[in-house]
Protein backbone atom coordinates (compact mmCIF):
# COMPACT_ATOMS: atom_id res chain seq x y z
CA UNK A 1 0.00 0.00 0.00
CA UNK A 2 0.58 3.51 -0.58
CA UNK A 3 0.83 5.26 2.25
CA UNK A 4 0.85 8.38 0.80
CA UNK A 5 -2.28 8.23 -1.36
CA UNK A 6 -5.49 8.81 0.60
CA UNK A 7 -7.61 6.89 -1.58
CA UNK A 8 -5.62 3.49 -1.56
CA UNK A 9 -5.59 4.08 2.36
CA UNK A 10 -9.61 4.74 2.52
CA UNK A 11 -10.26 1.73 -0.05
CA UNK A 12 -8.09 -0.45 2.11
CA UNK A 13 -9.59 0.39 5.47
CA UNK A 14 -13.04 0.60 4.33
CA UNK A 15 -12.72 -3.09 2.63
CA UNK A 16 -11.99 -3.92 6.27
CA UNK A 17 -15.12 -2.84 7.48
CA UNK A 18 -17.76 -3.30 5.00
CA UNK A 19 -20.03 -6.64 4.50
CA UNK A 20 -20.82 -7.89 1.47
CA UNK A 21 -24.73 -7.86 0.88
CA UNK A 22 -25.16 -4.50 2.45
CA UNK A 23 -25.48 -1.23 1.17
CA UNK A 24 -23.08 2.07 0.89
CA UNK A 25 -22.97 5.58 -0.22
CA UNK A 26 -20.81 7.54 -2.76
CA UNK A 27 -21.79 11.23 -1.90
CA UNK A 28 -19.33 12.35 -4.54
CA UNK A 29 -19.31 9.89 -7.84
CA UNK A 30 -16.92 11.81 -10.24
CA UNK A 31 -15.71 9.77 -12.56
CA UNK A 32 -16.97 6.62 -10.60
CA UNK A 33 -13.84 4.76 -9.28
CA UNK A 34 -15.40 4.75 -5.53
CA UNK A 35 -18.78 3.78 -7.02
CA UNK A 36 -17.13 0.39 -8.78
CA UNK A 37 -14.72 -0.15 -5.54
CA UNK A 38 -17.99 -0.36 -3.56
CA UNK A 39 -19.81 -2.31 -5.85
CA UNK A 40 -17.37 -5.10 -6.48
CA UNK A 41 -16.76 -5.27 -2.62
CA UNK A 42 -20.14 -5.18 -1.62
CA UNK A 43 -21.23 -8.19 -4.36
CA UNK A 44 -24.59 -8.44 -6.35
CA UNK A 45 -26.36 -8.46 -2.73
CA UNK A 46 -25.42 -5.27 -2.11
CA UNK A 47 -25.98 -1.79 -2.91
CA UNK A 48 -24.24 1.58 -3.54
CA UNK A 49 -26.21 4.83 -4.41
CA UNK A 50 -23.97 6.96 -6.28
CA UNK A 51 -24.47 11.27 -6.06
CA UNK A 52 -23.47 14.08 -8.28
CA UNK A 53 -24.36 17.26 -8.91
CA UNK A 54 -23.02 16.79 -12.74
CA UNK A 55 -24.54 15.34 -15.69
CA UNK A 56 -21.22 14.43 -17.38
CA UNK A 57 -19.78 12.58 -13.99
CA UNK A 58 -23.26 10.26 -13.95
CA UNK A 59 -22.15 10.04 -17.30
CA UNK A 60 -18.76 8.76 -16.70
CA UNK A 61 -19.81 6.56 -13.76
CA UNK A 62 -22.73 4.77 -15.93
CA UNK A 63 -20.12 4.40 -18.80
CA UNK A 64 -17.34 2.85 -16.01
CA UNK A 65 -19.91 0.55 -14.64
CA UNK A 66 -21.95 -0.82 -17.66
CA UNK A 67 -17.92 -1.94 -18.61
CA UNK A 68 -17.34 -3.75 -15.52
CA UNK A 69 -21.02 -5.25 -15.41
CA UNK A 70 -21.73 -3.33 -12.04
CA UNK A 71 -24.94 -1.81 -13.17
CA UNK A 72 -27.27 -3.74 -11.83
CA UNK A 73 -26.60 -3.11 -7.69
CA UNK A 74 -25.81 0.61 -7.79
CA UNK A 75 -28.31 3.74 -7.86
CA UNK A 76 -26.82 6.31 -9.85
CA UNK A 77 -28.54 9.66 -8.59
CA UNK A 78 -28.01 13.22 -10.05
CA UNK A 79 -28.94 15.40 -7.04
CA UNK A 80 -26.89 17.16 -4.07
CA UNK A 81 -25.69 14.41 -1.58
CA UNK A 82 -27.31 17.22 0.71
CA UNK A 83 -30.42 15.04 -0.22
CA UNK A 84 -29.55 11.58 0.88
CA UNK A 85 -32.09 11.42 2.78
CA UNK A 86 -34.62 11.27 0.35
CA UNK A 87 -33.06 8.56 -1.74
CA UNK A 88 -32.07 6.27 1.15
CA UNK A 89 -33.57 4.74 4.26
CA UNK A 90 -31.93 1.48 4.89
CA UNK A 91 -28.74 1.25 7.67
CA UNK A 92 -25.42 1.84 5.96
CA UNK A 93 -22.24 -0.03 6.07
CA UNK A 94 -20.14 3.31 4.49
CA UNK A 95 -19.87 6.40 2.70
CA UNK A 96 -17.53 7.56 0.89
CA UNK A 97 -17.13 11.67 0.45
CA UNK A 98 -13.95 12.76 -2.25
CA UNK A 99 -14.45 16.69 -1.92
CA UNK A 100 -13.62 19.48 -4.53
CA UNK A 101 -14.04 19.25 -8.41
CA UNK A 102 -14.11 16.29 -11.01
CA UNK A 103 -10.19 15.81 -12.42
CA UNK A 104 -10.58 17.13 -16.21
CA UNK A 105 -13.76 19.28 -15.86
CA UNK A 106 -15.00 22.53 -14.98
CA UNK A 107 -13.32 23.66 -11.67
CA UNK A 108 -15.68 25.98 -10.49
CA UNK A 109 -18.04 23.52 -9.91
CA UNK A 110 -16.99 21.90 -6.40
CA UNK A 111 -18.35 20.71 -3.07
CA UNK A 112 -19.28 22.87 -0.41
CA UNK A 113 -18.68 23.41 2.92
CA UNK A 114 -22.51 23.78 4.17
CA UNK A 115 -23.92 21.12 1.97
CA UNK A 116 -21.25 18.82 2.76
CA UNK A 117 -21.91 18.96 6.19
CA UNK A 118 -25.68 18.45 5.73
CA UNK A 119 -24.74 15.27 3.20
CA UNK A 120 -22.47 14.02 6.54
CA UNK A 121 -25.02 14.53 8.40
CA UNK A 122 -27.39 12.64 6.74
CA UNK A 123 -25.06 9.61 6.51
CA UNK A 124 -24.32 9.84 10.05
CA UNK A 125 -28.05 8.94 10.46
CA UNK A 126 -27.64 6.17 8.34
CA UNK A 127 -24.57 4.39 9.53
CA UNK A 128 -24.66 1.03 11.44
CA UNK A 129 -22.72 0.69 14.36
CA UNK A 130 -19.10 -0.37 13.38
CA UNK A 131 -19.71 1.50 10.05
CA UNK A 132 -17.26 3.99 8.42
CA UNK A 133 -17.68 7.43 6.47
CA UNK A 134 -14.19 8.15 4.71
CA UNK A 135 -13.86 11.81 3.73
CA UNK A 136 -10.91 12.95 1.19
CA UNK A 137 -10.02 16.63 1.41
CA UNK A 138 -8.42 18.51 -0.62
CA UNK A 139 -7.36 22.33 0.04
CA UNK A 140 -4.94 23.28 -2.47
CA UNK A 141 -8.27 24.71 -5.04
CA UNK A 142 -10.22 28.10 -4.95
CA UNK A 143 -12.53 27.37 -1.90
CA UNK A 144 -10.82 24.08 -0.50
CA UNK A 145 -9.37 25.56 2.59
CA UNK A 146 -12.93 27.30 3.71
CA UNK A 147 -14.47 23.84 3.03
CA UNK A 148 -11.84 22.12 5.13
CA UNK A 149 -12.47 24.52 8.02
CA UNK A 150 -16.14 24.40 8.03
CA UNK A 151 -16.30 20.94 7.87
CA UNK A 152 -13.82 20.23 10.65
CA UNK A 153 -15.61 22.60 13.13
CA UNK A 154 -18.32 19.94 12.51
CA UNK A 155 -16.47 17.10 12.63
CA UNK A 156 -15.25 18.48 16.02
CA UNK A 157 -18.34 18.17 17.91
CA UNK A 158 -19.53 15.12 16.96
CA UNK A 159 -21.12 13.11 20.01
CA UNK A 160 -17.36 11.30 21.21
CA UNK A 161 -19.43 8.40 22.99
CA UNK A 162 -20.66 6.97 19.75
CA UNK A 163 -18.32 8.40 17.15
CA UNK A 164 -14.51 8.31 16.59
CA UNK A 165 -13.60 10.95 14.52
CA UNK A 166 -9.77 10.63 12.93
CA UNK A 167 -7.50 12.38 10.63
CA UNK A 168 -4.65 11.44 8.38
CA UNK A 169 -2.95 14.57 7.74
CA UNK A 170 0.79 15.34 6.72
CA UNK A 171 2.16 17.70 9.44
CA UNK A 172 5.37 18.98 7.38
CA UNK A 173 3.37 19.41 4.28
CA UNK A 174 0.01 21.06 5.00
CA UNK A 175 -1.24 21.73 1.47
CA UNK A 176 -1.35 17.96 0.65
CA UNK A 177 -4.98 16.47 1.18
CA UNK A 178 -5.92 14.38 4.05
CA UNK A 179 -8.18 11.89 5.24
CA UNK A 180 -10.68 11.53 7.94
CA UNK A 181 -12.60 8.96 8.93
CA UNK A 182 -15.65 8.52 10.88
CA UNK A 183 -16.31 5.53 12.92
CA UNK A 184 -19.75 4.74 15.07
CA UNK A 185 -18.90 2.70 17.52
CA UNK A 186 -21.81 2.22 19.01
C1 LIG B 1 -13.14 14.78 -6.56
S1 LIG B 1 -14.59 14.47 -7.48
C2 LIG B 1 -15.05 12.85 -7.00
C3 LIG B 1 -14.18 11.76 -7.56
C4 LIG B 1 -14.81 10.39 -7.49
N1 LIG B 1 -15.01 9.91 -6.16
C5 LIG B 1 -14.07 9.36 -8.33
O1 LIG B 1 -13.78 8.28 -7.81
O2 LIG B 1 -13.81 9.63 -9.49
C6 LIG B 1 -15.80 15.46 -6.65
C7 LIG B 1 -17.20 15.32 -7.25
O3 LIG B 1 -18.13 15.92 -6.35
C8 LIG B 1 -19.19 16.40 -7.12
N2 LIG B 1 -20.02 17.30 -6.33
C9 LIG B 1 -19.85 18.62 -6.07
N3 LIG B 1 -20.82 19.08 -5.29
C10 LIG B 1 -21.66 18.04 -5.04
C11 LIG B 1 -22.87 17.90 -4.31
N4 LIG B 1 -23.40 18.93 -3.64
N5 LIG B 1 -23.46 16.69 -4.29
C12 LIG B 1 -22.92 15.62 -4.95
N6 LIG B 1 -21.77 15.71 -5.67
C13 LIG B 1 -21.16 16.90 -5.71
C14 LIG B 1 -18.52 17.04 -8.31
O4 LIG B 1 -19.41 17.21 -9.38
C15 LIG B 1 -17.39 16.04 -8.59
O5 LIG B 1 -17.75 15.13 -9.58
Amino acid sequence: MNIFNIIEISHNYVSKVLRIGEIAIDATAGHGNDTIFLAKLLGKEGHVYAFDIQKSAIDSTNEKLIKSELKCNVSLIKDSHENIGNYVNNNIGCAMFNLGYLPQSDQNIVTCGQTTIIAIQECINLLRIEGIISICVYTSHPGGRAEALIVEDYLEKIDKKNFKVLKYFCLNDKTSPYLVFIYRIK
